[in-house]
């Protein structure tokens, strides 16, 4: 019996999804070295060793981790100096004792840092001014300010709350917009408006037509809710991460300005639309009132996003992130990674686009019955597995795609266990991210095809194997 076990590490205890949809592995676990037993991913304790379906049984040779779990912010704590504001040359000695607010990153946060002796100057600090990085965010989208706040979900509900300041306004979206199907309806729970959803086409776009009767039919109505504010996605993820069009971008704030709403882009990838068009972040985000943006998908950042906008929309954020909970105290750890992130953005997006369209090349060239893909329509690092026929569901598939067996490391010298998602009742899901190389594209894409040729087998013999269980191969 040849060839390479391999496990992909996942990090089901966290539900990471975003990280962890492709080839698992979670941007908040730190690296291994730096575990003393506890957290959640692999080596932890709620995550054993071998875990899986793959898990080391007797006999099989020992499992080798291809560890695809790099803590994405550990670069920042190499070779640590700490962030100190700059004395004023002109002031008392620069010697203050701060009684004003909770502490900064303690000493014993710092002592987790793995000292790199040979640390070249250069390195990134580990802590950044949240200030700066709002600065730099806002640049980067052209807009006059920007919040650091931790998630991009708290960005999209700020925004909401800000721009309808009156219960039960209307707020128009995507039936599929992660604003709306997710996240527990927090903008009619919170913000207090009233969500008309609209079809979302292939592209991720609103019909136009269909999006002005919308607003037509509400605007100046005594019967219906107050139009107020319409939310585009970008990238749609639902779409499979499609970037909308620019022209599409123009047309909308154009029907909005007509009617008086306002525009707000959740761009929680919008760094993935800009890379892909080509294009300034900036010159996506002038179609819109406010954006917000997310360091903690493709840019590999822990957490944390920013929402941009005007200076006076900026200034009645901060009460909104104030009420829901969101200003953060010792930040600077955050905005030192999402800087790192950001300013690696299109180096990285670039490869995990790569990675992502030849994943789906190699789907499209398998030419199974069992699954295909829609090329045209990977734009990005999103990658929609359509499932044809009703065997394997999107589930099971995924179960097989998980699974190790004898078989697998027979035919193809390989055990590779590739964790997807189940996105619908038709496709699953893949999502490319900095923790995925070409290598792990290739094995993947691989597993892939041992899987569908099998399923395929199955069916030509009219069995319908039982999905492995969770457990075991
Ligand atoms: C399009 C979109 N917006 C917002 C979010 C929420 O991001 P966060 O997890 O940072 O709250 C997600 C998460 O997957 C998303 O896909």
């Amino acid at each position: 019996m040849g060839g390479t076990r391999t496990c992909l590490p996942h990090c089901s205890p966290c539900k990471c999804w975003e990280s962890c949809r492709v080839l698992w592995s979670c941007a908040l676990c730190p690296p291994p070295h730096l575990q003393h037993g506890g957290g959640h991913g692999p080596g932890s304790p709620t995550e054993p060793r071998g875990h899986g379906p793959g898990g080391a049984s007797p006999g099989t040779r020992p499992r080798q981790e291809v560890s695809l779990l790099r803590w994405a912010c550990a670069p920042l704590l190499w070779g640590h100096r700490g962030f100190c504001q700059e004395p004023d040359p002109g002031g008392p000695p620069a010697r203050c004792q701060e009684l004003w607010r909770d502490p900064r990153p303690s000493p014993a946060l710092l002592r987790h840092v793995p000292a790199r002796a040979d640390a070249p100057p250069q390195d990134p600090p580990v802590l950044f001014p949240p200030a700066e990085l709002q600065r730099r965010a806002a640049g980067l989208l052209g807009m006059e300010e920007a919040l650091f706040v931790p998630t991009a979900t708290m960005a999209n509900l700020i925004a909401v709350m800000c721009h309808c300041q009156r219960r039960g306004a209307q707020l128009i979206l995507g039936q599929d917009a992660h604003l709306h199907r997710f996240k527990h309806g927090g903008a009619a729970q919170v913000a207090g408006i009233h969500p008309q959803v609209l079809p979302d086409l292939p592209d991720g776009t609103f019909d136009l037509e269909r999006l002005e009767l919308t607003i037509r039919e509400a605007h100046g109505s005594r019967y219906h809710p107050r139009p107020e504010l319409i939310c585009l996605e970008n990238t749609h993820s639902s779409a499979g991460g499609r970037a909308l069009p620019l022209a599409y971008l123009r047309q909308v704030r154009g029907l909005a300005g007509r009617y008086g709403l306002r525009v707000h882009m959740d761009g929680a990838r919008l760094m993935n639309a800009a890379v892909a068009q080509d294009v300034e972040p900036a010159r996506i985000a002038r179609h819109c009132d406010s954006v917000s943006l997310c360091f903690s998908k493709g840019l590999g950042a822990p957490a944390g996003a920013v929402l941009a906008g005007r200076r006076e929309f900026v200034a009645e954020a901060w009460r909104a992130r104030k009420l829901l909970g969101g200003g953060m105290r010792q930040a600077g750890v955050l905005a030192a990674a999402a800087r790192l992130g950001l300013e690696r953005a299109e180096a990285t997006l670039r490869r995990d686009h790569d990675n992502a369209r030849r994943f789906a090349e190699g789907i499209q060239e398998l030419n199974s019955p069992v699954c295909s893909v829609n090329l045209a329509a990977v734009e990005t690092n999103i990658v929609m597995v359509s499932i044809r026929g009703g065997w394997p569901s999107p589930a099971e598939l995924c179960q097989h795609l998980r699974a190790v067996s004898e078989e697998e490391l027979a035919e193809t010298g390989q055990a590779v266990s590739v964790l997807l998602f189940p996105w619908s009742a038709h496709a699953v899901r893949a999502v490319w991210h900095r923790d995925v190389s070409a290598r792990d594209t290739e094995l993947a894409k691989n597993k892939l095809e041992f899987v569908a040729r099998k399923c395929q087998e199955k069916l030509a013999q009219g069995l319908r194997p039982t999905p492995p269980s969770a457990g075991g191969a």
